[in-house]
């Protein structure tokens, strides 16, 4: 007896096997003496067909329950199915109904929604193809993942969410504080006094693990977060979140080449994860939501990534003849047009940017023997710009105070830091994935906020 998810049973099943299915009613087709529902679990695309004929007990009841969105167990046996496009499907014998879903009032009706309509229903849009595709593919990335670093030896480290430092000093962050909410309703006009601090401490919301990655690194050589950030800047567009989860591996006795060389080896390898273990859900999404999603997961497991330097790659961008919105010359950070432009246009892959001025990037990167740019490498991805950005870091504690001077900031906060300087320093290297802009790019979906469970963005916490 097989009692298990839809995806079991379409693979593994022979005509003849008792099957339990249980799950929720995507659609039904009634006829005289008997229905034809649709059953979907969410542990793959397709959904199982069941058959309710005369013979289930309380056929007359059953039959006006069975509606789409209704919860549904159904015992029955598997056999060879007439119809097109599916191997099985289940003649019930017994239907049991959890929960019953109104028709007339049930938002997911059998045809497609736009994604601004399901945003505004994100408790159910997981039931539809899209999202549940969506959903399956970020899991099976996050598997790839912990895989891919577990292989190699990494350490996973779980480094804080509350956090005292600006990691990237880009003053981008959510501050916490200590709320006294006994006898206080927590209503839009209560009054609450929102000034107070963290125990009597500042502390925010961290915006990257990098920092303690890298006191980690320094007594386990390799390590990895896989974690919730956040940053507080109030941008509304298709590629940014307030809260977001990133991925950073950082590496002791490691310099910028090797640094890129994991980051190129990491991408194939997770591309290549996703490609063996969700075909069904790829090729959908090369159907319908982006015809060059599985042409581009070839290009990434088969191709090296081009590497050139910020340099060069503004030169190019100036001799380009190209229109751009934002101007382009050395010394200015590049905009997400500029680096679409130079992976899909000019290179038609992804694209690794190295060595940045020093004024536009973070403290930390490791200065150039040039005194002008930094270590720095940033992925860029067609149809999403930065995908991952990186450094080796600056090891050398004399520069390293400099450039936290530089940067307006007080070397004090950063005692700890200065301290992996002092004690035992070591060349290292890591670098941050956007796991969401990583979703993105490999299904082809265009907003991220369809590809998180529950967006954070200005304007769309519901939950
Ligand atoms: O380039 P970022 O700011 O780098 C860091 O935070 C470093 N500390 C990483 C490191 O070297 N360990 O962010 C890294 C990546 C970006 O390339 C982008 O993919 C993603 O995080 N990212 C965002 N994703 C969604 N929404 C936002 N608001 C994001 N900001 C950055
Ligand atoms: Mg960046």
């Amino acid at each position: 007896m097989i009692t298990n998810y839809i995806s079991t049973i379409l693979r593994g099943g022979n005509p003849g096997d008792a099957v339990t299915v249980r799950g929720w009613i995507r659609s039904k087709r009634e006829a005289k003496e008997f229905a034809f529902v649709d059953i979907n679990d969410g542990s793959c695309m397709a959904n199982i067909q069941v058959v309710v004929d005369r013979h289930v007990p309380n056929y007359d009841t059953i039959v006006k329950q069975i509606n789409t969105g209704a919860s549904i167990e159904v015992i029955g046996e598997l056999v060879e199915s007439p119809a097109k496009g599916q191997r099985f499907e289940v003649k019930a014998s017994q239907v049991k109904i959890y929960g019953e879903a109104d028709p007339e009032t049930y938002p997911l009706q059998k045809k497609r929604h736009s994604f601004e309509f399901l945003r505004e229903i994100g408790h159910l849009r997981s039931r539809t193809n899209t999202l549940s595709a969506v959903f399956r593919v970020r899991n099976a990335c996050a598997a790839a993942i912990h895989q891919f670093f577990q292989e190699r030896g990494f350490l996973w480290v779980h480094t804080p969410i509350i956090s005292a430092s600006d990691c990237e000093g880009a003053g981008e962050m959510f501050n916490v504080t200590t709320l006294n909410l006994k006898n206080v309703p927590l209503t839009p006009d209560s009054q609450i006094d929102y000034s107070q601090d963290f125990f009597g401490k500042a502390a925010y919301l961290t915006v990257s693990g990098q920092l303690e990655a890298e006191v980690m690194a320094m007594a386990f050589s390799n390590v990895y977060t896989f974690g919730p950030t956040f940053r507080a800047e109030n941008s509304n567009t298709s590629r940014h979140l307030a809260e977001f989860w990133m991925i950073e591996p950082e590496m002791a006795f490691c310099d910028l080449r090797e640094d890129m060389d994991l980051a190129e080896t990491f991408l194939q390898y997770v591309f290549k994860y996703v490609m063996e273990n969700c075909q069904a859900d790829m090729e959908f999404f090369n159907e319908r939501i982006d015809k060059s999603v599985l042409a581009t997961a070839e290009n990434i497991i088969n191709n090296q990534f081009e590497r050139l330097t910020y340099t060069n790659a503004i030169e190019l961008l100036e001799k380009s003849g190209q229109k751009f919105e934002y101007p382009v010359s050395w010394g200015l950070d590049l905009q997400s047009e500029h680096e679409r432009y130079l992976a899909e246009e000019v290179f038609k892959k992804p694209v690794i940017l190295t060595d940045y001025p020093v004024e536009i990037k973070a403290f930390y990167m490791r200065l150039n023997d040039d005194g002008k740019t930094v270590a720095a490498m940033d992925i860029l991805a067609p149809k999403i710009g930065e995908i991952i950005g990186g450094s080796q870091r600056e090891e050398r504690l004399d520069v390293l105070e400099r450039r936290l001077l530089a940067q307006g900031l007080n070397p004090a906060d950063y005692w700890w830091y200065l301290d992996l300087r002092r004690y035992g320093t070591v060349p290292h290297a890591g670098f941050g994935l956007g796991f969401e802009r990583l979703v993105q790019f490999m299904t082809g979906m265009t907003n991220i906020r369809d590809v998180i469970p529950f967006p954070r963005a200005p304007l769309t916490v519901e939950f």
